[in-house]
């Protein structure tokens, strides 16, 4: 445990620190853009120098070891003129275009230039033009004229996703960042985070592309449930001080992006990009009524329905969805689990091409609470074999093929999208989704993470939890 000093003040390190790693741990603050935590260290923008007590020269803090008794100085004038020098050579060709910038509000080139620099380029030279709107992949366009070359995407893609994706090609003011080969980005599951780590906006989401400003908009945190891992994530969307009156209500309830929310003992500042594409599965067309054979009914009607099935049924089976939350799956067991045979089911299976497992974060399974579930109840085998003399069945959640279950059973259903299988059930409960509700889900390593709501829920969406309470209590045979 080496002791430095910082500005004149004692502080114990870790061994193996840098001295840029010592002083953000003890709320000292050196400004950085080609650090990051998770990647090698550059050491090419220069923003992080510090002066060490008598020598005359500045030294980059990143890349500097602490030894005991070291004093530094995070700033020295020496320390800010150098500063603003770099902040103008690195805006020496950059277009400044923060006006059209998605990065905008988030940049810290912006927070920087404020914080130490504050004059305009000195360039008497017209700025060098570069690249703008290059498509990197399907889903990341490339601004050249806003990029530092600060090398963090290219680190990211050969140390964390392992694509080797990216690369810098030429060198001087004619560096550019560049696929290694066509179609390399596309086919890295991970790409989008190059997104969040650039330091600038010159890598940008085309799925975000000049969608809104960031100020507009709120996180709400939350769990990715595209596999058992559980990545903790922020929805974007917008805040209800700046709803769009002009425009459609659903306009005003969107995910606009998802971001990770880091979470050491789970993702750490990752995510896949299938955790970016939640509007695809959370804003699929939604059932919106419950019904009886097909036909929109009352809630009150398809609950008194739905007792009147489960009070007849002799040999009653219910399928568990693996997408509900701890709190739904608890109260189906206190609810409902002495009078049904309760099994888990896969909601979800992978996609055709989908990534199946790796060493990073995606999983197999590509269901958020398959733990939970199965520490409550028996997996459902596959292919599913029902008693012969099952005479209803209660489905929760998708994914299930209506064609297994034995002719003649009753149907109770029980979810949020709109699918043909809504209408063949005896009774159909159209129930909230993960950004209608609070909840939490348990990954596969056991880790409990929570999601919070960010929107309200459909008229005529009920609840499962409460659905379940509301069958159970007047159930009883
Ligand atoms: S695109 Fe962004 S992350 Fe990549 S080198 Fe340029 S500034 Fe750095
Ligand atoms: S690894 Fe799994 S949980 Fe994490 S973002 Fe991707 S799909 Fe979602
Ligand atoms: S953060 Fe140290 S050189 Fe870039």
């Amino acid at each position: 445990m080496p002791e430095i000093f910082i500005n004149g003040q004692s502080v114990q390190a870790a061994d193996n620190q840098s001295v840029l790693e010592a002083a953000r741990a003890s709320g000292y603050y050196i400004p950085y853009f080609c650090w990051h935590p998770k990647l090698s260290v550059a050491g090419n923008c220069r923003i992080c120098v510090v002066q060490v007590e008598g020598r005359s020269w500045v030294e980059i803090a990143c890349n500097m070891p602490v030894t005991e008794g070291l004093r530094v100085f995070t700033d020295s004038d020496l320390v800010k003129a150098h500063r603003k020098m770099v902040m103008q050579f690195l805006t020496l060709n950059h277009p400044v275009d923060c006006g059209i910038c998605d990065k905008a509000g988030e940049c810290t080139l912006q927070d920087y230039h404020y914080a130490y620099n504050g004059a305009p380029s000195i360039s008497h030279e017209p700025k060098v033009r570069s690249t703008k709107f290059h498509d990197l992949s399907a889903r990341i366009v490339l601004d050249n004229e806003r990029c530092i070359v600060c090398s963090r995407c290219v680190r990211f893609t050969h140390e964390i996703s392992k694509s080797c994706a990216l690369g810098i090609k030429h060198r001087g003011d004619e560096s550019l960042v560049r696929a290694s080969e066509d179609g390399a980005l596309d086919r890295d599951p991970y790409s989008d985070n190059v997104v969040d780590i650039c330091p600038v906006g010159a890598l940008l989401s085309r799925q975000f592309l000049h969608k809104a400003r960031v100020w507009y908009l709120k996180p709400t945190p939350s769990v990715c449930p595209g596999c058992a891992r559980g990545c903790t994530v922020q929805i974007w969307h917008r805040k209800p001080e700046w709803r769009l009156k002009a425009l459609d209500p659903k306009q005003n309830a969107r995910i606009d992006r998802v971001t990770p929310l880091e979470n050491p003992a789970v993702n750490g500042p990752w995510i896949c990009n299938k955790g970016r594409d939640l509007a695809a599965i959370l804003e699929r067309a939604r059932a919106e009524a419950p019904m009886l054979k097909g036909k929109p009914v009352e809630l009150a009607a398809a609950i008194d329905a739905a007792r009147r099935l489960l009070g007849a049924a002799k040999r009653p089976v219910a399928l568990v969805s693996s997408w509900g939350s701890n709190e739904e799956l608890a109260a189906f067991k206190s609810a409902l689990s002495a009078r049904v045979d309760a099994f888990v089911k896969e909601d979800s299976t992978p996609a055709p091409g989908e990534r199946l497992d790796d060493d990073l974060l995606i999983r197999a399974d590509k269901n958020p609470n398959t733990t939970a579930a199965r520490a409550l109840f028996a997996q459902l085998p596959n292919p599913a074999v029902f008693p012969a003399d099952t005479d209803l069945v209660l489905v929760w959640g998708e994914g299930f093929d209506f064609a297994r279950i034995p002719a003649g059973a009753r149907i109770i259903f029980l979810n949020a999208w709109l699918q043909p299988e809504n209408g063949h059930a005896d009774v159909f409960f159209p129930v909230s989704i993960q950004t209608e509700r609070p909840g939490h889900y348990t990954n596969f390593q056991g880790v409990v993470s929570a999601f919070e709501p960010c929107f309200p829920k459909p008229p005529g969406v009920a609840d499962a939890e409460s659905l379940f309470a509301a069958l159970g209590a007047q159930g009883q045979p």
